[in-house]
């Protein structure tokens, strides 16, 4: 498969503290990676930096070979990113077609182009498995429809990277199946790399072609799913390793 993101040595720092610190890692094509790591390991860092909320101080991003440099999330954007936040902001009061296409809205001839929009939004629901009628205000679904509709716009507008920042936090056991099941129908309908953040290894293990941790900003472990366990992935979460081990493993990529 080929490789979609190259990520070289990136670092973030908050005054004297490193958010992130010379992490590398490469995505690629139909690629699920879970990121785990304890509170304020930087994983929201790491996104935020992917989707062009701010650069990285130091370190350089590559998609499909070529070096990207971020200024606005519009920019990201561009580059095929998208990214489902845990509290998905949708607008209350607005149908479902016309929030998935807020900001981004088909326009022919000056005009607004509702019934391509409609059945646009419709056909990439149905795709990963929603069936729903578009003209639906969103203040009438639960949490779990409503990132639903996120996950649709996020794979109908995403080309190359999807970025998942704890979606199954906060479900009901029912609806992170479901989310689960949505994640694994847009790895087949679509070549992107998916990132997936989460506290939860049961969530994750098994949806992951890859899991990589991040430990006060460093990455400590990256491997494939069928290398790893939960016992492996909960010791480096939750401790520091020997300097000579985390050599080794931050050269695995
Ligand atoms: N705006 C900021 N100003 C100062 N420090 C920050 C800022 N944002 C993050 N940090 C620090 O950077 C580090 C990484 O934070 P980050 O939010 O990336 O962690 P995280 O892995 O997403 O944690 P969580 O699981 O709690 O969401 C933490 O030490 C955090 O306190
Ligand atoms: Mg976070």
């Amino acid at each position: 498969m080929k490789e979609i993101i190259r990520a070289e040595n990136l670092t973030k720092r908050y005054d004297s503290v490193a958010a992130l610190n010379k992490v590398s890692f490469v995505t690629h094509e139909k690629e699920i990676i879970g990121l785990v790591g304890d509170n304020g390991a930087g994983k929201s860092t790491l996104l935020n930096i992917l989707v062009g909320l701010f650069p990285p101080d130091e370190g350089k991003i590559y998609i499909y070979g070529k070096e990207v440099k971020f200024s606005s999330p519009g920019d990201a954007r561009k580059k095929g990113i998208e990214i489902v936040y845990q509290f998905e902001n949708l607008v209350e009061g607005m149908n479902i077609y016309k929030n998935f296409f807020m900001g981004r809205e088909i326009i022919n001839r000056g005009v607004l182009n509702n019934k391509i929009m409609h059945k646009k939004s419709e056909e990439a629901l149905e795709k990963i498995g929603i069936i729903r009628d578009s003209n639906q205000l969103v203040e009438g679904l639960s949490g779990g429809q409503r990132q639903a509709v996120a996950l649709g716009r996020a794979f109908y507008f995403g080309k190359n990277v999807l970025l998942l920042d704890e979606p199954t936090t906060g479900l009901s056991l029912k609806e992170v199946d479901k989310t689960l099941e949505r994640i694994r129908l847009i790895r087949e309908n679509a070549p992107m790399s998916i990132i997936f953040v989460t506290h939860n290894l049961q969530h994750i293990m098994p949806i992951a072609d890859r899991i990589i941790v991040l430990y006060h900003g460093e990455k400590v472990l990256d491997k494939k799913t069928e290398h790893t366990d939960i016992g492996e992935l909960t010791k480096m979460i939750t401790t520091r390793i020997k300097e000579e081990e985390h050599i080794d493993r931050t050269k695995y990529i």
